[in-house]
């Protein structure tokens, strides 16, 4: 029998802990031997949990103990999750996690200590909730040089935008029910701001290219500047408003990505992914396109891909599963420069003035009174700011995908 902990007790390791108990034949059938929970590490005190027994709230009592071959750590923030993580790994216990602000700041040298020590660091929920995408990632899919990822990689802003578009709720409220829900970070604002979706977009780079990439340098928009006459013109030109993690993998090595809001046309399947689904796209170069899509958050979605992972480290206990990325010899990533995108735009300007900073554009008709709408040509960001600049305001500036 394979005995285990978990490190934090809210939505997640609520969801772990529940599937542990309720599913043992299926986890034990799976891991080819029953998986015992000894540990639960929480800050809070639990006295009416029916195994309260099982509660610590001393790290020392799961690094200490010999038995323990896999931890979950799924209590979210960088410190002490960090600490914990690299003395469990160096002490050769395996762990696996959801949490991905950790892994995209700190898993190059998590990963390099696993494979040093011979254990697994597996980090399935991190991106996509309960969507498999890690592993097809550095399983199925490693015949291929990845050419492009695009995904709705934030179950949260997704809600939000789908709850404010068909509900008409207003974004505080749609905001506080996602984190009713258990949805949101808690911290809502790396949910609204884009940085959840840039470290998630920052992980699936670095697998996909063996090389780090560094969430810094990813430039983000979240959907905080998204109105409901955005969406409106959105649906006049076809599209949907959704905040996109897109990654482009140059042949000169480099990588371009970038997080931000983007109108999708309706005929993409990406435009059909609503509320707190998420969707990934993956290009490669002999595979083609392929999709991955189910719940990327929430308690049992989220616990469904932290199980498996426990279950996957005790099947390779003492063997490591050769994830991993490096940290580049100099900077890989791409400028702006080197991605074009159209641009919608509003402006107070008339349509004169905006032919004569942009060429090729194309009106949208039926613009609320006293201002211009447009879909540019695709444009790098110093020729869409070159334009902007010629017009004396901009009410939104919105990239289109695709
Ligand atoms: P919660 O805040 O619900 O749970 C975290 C738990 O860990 C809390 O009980 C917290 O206690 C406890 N905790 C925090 N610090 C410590 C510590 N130093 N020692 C012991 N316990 C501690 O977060 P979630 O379960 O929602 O998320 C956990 C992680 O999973 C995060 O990284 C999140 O980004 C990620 N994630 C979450 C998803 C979701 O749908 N919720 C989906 C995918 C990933 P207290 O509350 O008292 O601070
Ligand atoms: N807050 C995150 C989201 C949790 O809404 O997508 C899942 O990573």
């Amino acid at each position: 029998m394979a005995k285990a902990a978990i490190m934090g007790f809210g939505t997640v390791g609520g969801g772990v802990y529940g599937i542990m108990d309720d599913s043992r034949s299926r986890v034990s059938l799976s891991a080819g031997e029953p998986i015992d929970v000894k540990y639960i590490l929480d800050i809070r005190d639990f006295p009416d949990h029916p195994r309260k027994e099982l509660f610590t709230k001393d790290f020392n009592d799961i690094l200490n103990d010999g038995e323990i071959t896999v931890v979950a750590e799924v209590m979210g923030g960088l410190h002490p999750a960090y600490e914990f993580t690299r003395a469990l790994l160096e002490s050769g216990k395996s762990v696996v996690t959801s949490n991905k602000e950790l892994v995209a700041t700190y898993g190059t040298e998590l990963l390099s200590i696993a494979r040093e020590k011979n254990v697994n660091y597996f980090f399935e929920a991190s991106v996509g909730g309960g969507i498999p995408v890690i592993r097809p990632m550095h399983q199925c899919l490693t015949a291929n040089n990845i050419i492009k990822i695009a995904g709705i990689l934030n179950g949260t802003t997704n809600y939000i935008l789908n709850e404010m578009i068909t509900k008409g709720k207003s974004f505080e409220d749609a905001l506080s029910d996602a984190q009713k829900m258990g949805y949101a970070e808690r911290n809502p604002a790396a949910d609204i701001e884009g940085h959840d979706a840039c470290r998630k977009i920052a992980i699936l780079s670095s697998l996909a290219s063996g090389k780090f990439v560094d969430y810094n340098d990813i430039p983000t928009e979240g959907i905080t500047e998204i109105t409901l006459d955005d969406v409106h013109y959105a649906t006049q030109l076809g599209c949907v408003i959704k905040l996109i993690g897109y990654a482009r993998f140059l042949e000169n090595g480099r990588v371009f990505s970038i997080v931000a809001p983007m109108l999708i046309d309706k005929s993409c399947p990406l435009a059909g992914v609503n509320g707190v689904m998420n969707a990934i796209m993956i290009t490669g170069d002999s595979v083609g396109d392929v999709m991955f899509y189910g719940a990327g958050a929430g308690q049992l979605p989220t616990a469904s891909a932290v199980v498996a992972d426990m279950i996957d480290a005790v099947k390779h206990t003492e063997r490591s599963k050769k994830i991993f990325w490096e940290k580049p010899d100099g900077d890989i990533t791409a400028s702006e420069e080197d991605e074009k995108f159209a641009y919608f735009i509003r402006t107070g300007d008339s349509a004169e003035a905006v032919r004569a900073a942009f060429k090729d554009c194309r009106f949208v008709e039926n613009a609320v009174a006293e201002e211009s709408a447009f879909v540019t040509r695709p444009l790098t960001k110093t020729e869409v700011n070159d334009g902007v600049s010629r017009l004396s305001s901009v009410i939104s500036r919105i990239r289109v995908f695709g």
